[in-house]
């Protein structure tokens, strides 16, 4: 039902400077895979076999990491190093990869207006590969495509946040419809911490329906001269309906070189376990 998943990755990475000056922030490793994998694992994992993704100049590692390497697999065939490719290998076979280019970064929803392209007319996954989610039991976009078959709207994922970092998130001001989930009334993107509706803060994984394009279209530039998905999502919310969802699991911000650093830790404790 949803069969495709996009991933705007066509920003600069400016906090990484200069580790991301010649490679994409999205293939920064997390212990030994790059973080866009972990999020195409996620999607993969929800049923979803295309991933769109909207790319910039100076991106191709990316491209390059989801094709295959025939020097590269020539070298160690029939080596102890073989298997280090399993993973990917299968991960290739299993679904497909679409790509695009956003010309100029006018914002996140802009990224995702410059997607329509791969989309087309259907609801669809959106993953910001550097918010790194694990979820409790399955995956935040396998519990989030659950969602959909019941509600068949939009839905973002939120997480309580402090009040000192509220300012980074798009907030939400909803009322609870079941356990975690919540009826968006009104959305505000990076707001001040007086002026932040509630604790609720929206994480980088959506489900949107296809109207959200449209809307796009009309949405003029918000919070930072950007033109923001959570406008764009406020409106549709007001039209029809935008749910909110308190995803089970855990996510980490490697979008900042704390969060980064954190989830390396994690996952890397994991492998000792
Ligand atoms: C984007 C969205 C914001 C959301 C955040 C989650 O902001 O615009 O609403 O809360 O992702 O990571 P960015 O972090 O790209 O500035």
């Amino acid at each position: 039902m949803i069969k495709k998943s996009l991933f705007p990755a066509a920003g600069y990475g400016t906090r990484f400077l200069p580790a991301t000056k010649a490679i994409p922030k999205e293939m920064l490793p997390v212990v030994d895979k790059p973080l866009i994998q972990y999020g195409v694992e996620e999607a993969i994992e929800a049923g979803i076999n295309t991933m769109a993704i909207v790319t910039g100049r100076g991106k191709r590692a990316i491209e390059d990491h989801f094709d295959i390497s025939y020097e590269l697999e020539h070298q160690i065939k029939g080596t102890s190093k073989e298997h280090l490719l399993e993973d990917i290998r299968k991960l290739m076979n299993s679904c497909t990869f679409t790509y695009t280019r956003q010309k100029e970064m006018k914002g996140l929803g802009h990224a995702v207006l410059s997607g329509e392209v791969l989309i087309g007319n259907e609801p669809f996954a959106v993953v910001l590969a550097d918010d790194l989610c694990e979820g409790d039991g399955k995956g935040v976009l396998k519990q989030m495509v659950e969602l959909y078959k019941k509600y068949r709207c939009s839905i973002v994922a939120v997480m309580e946040v402090e009040k000192d970092s509220i300012h980074k998130y798009g907030v939400i001001d909803a009322k609870e419809l079941e356990k975690d989930v919540f009826v968006v009334s009104n959305m505000v993107e990076k707001p001040k911490a007086k002026e932040a509706p509630s604790n609720l803060a929206i994480i980088g994984r959506y489900i949107l329906t296809p109207d959200i394009f449209d809307i796009l279209r009309d949405t003029k530039p918000g919070a930072g001269g950007e033109i923001q998905l959570t406008d764009a999502l406020k409106t549709q919310a007001q039209k029809g309906m935008v749910l909110a969802y308190k995803f089970k699991g855990k996510r980490f911000d490697c979008g900042s070189v704390d969060g980064y650093v954190k989830a390396i830790n994690y996952f890397y404790d994991k492998t000792k376990k």
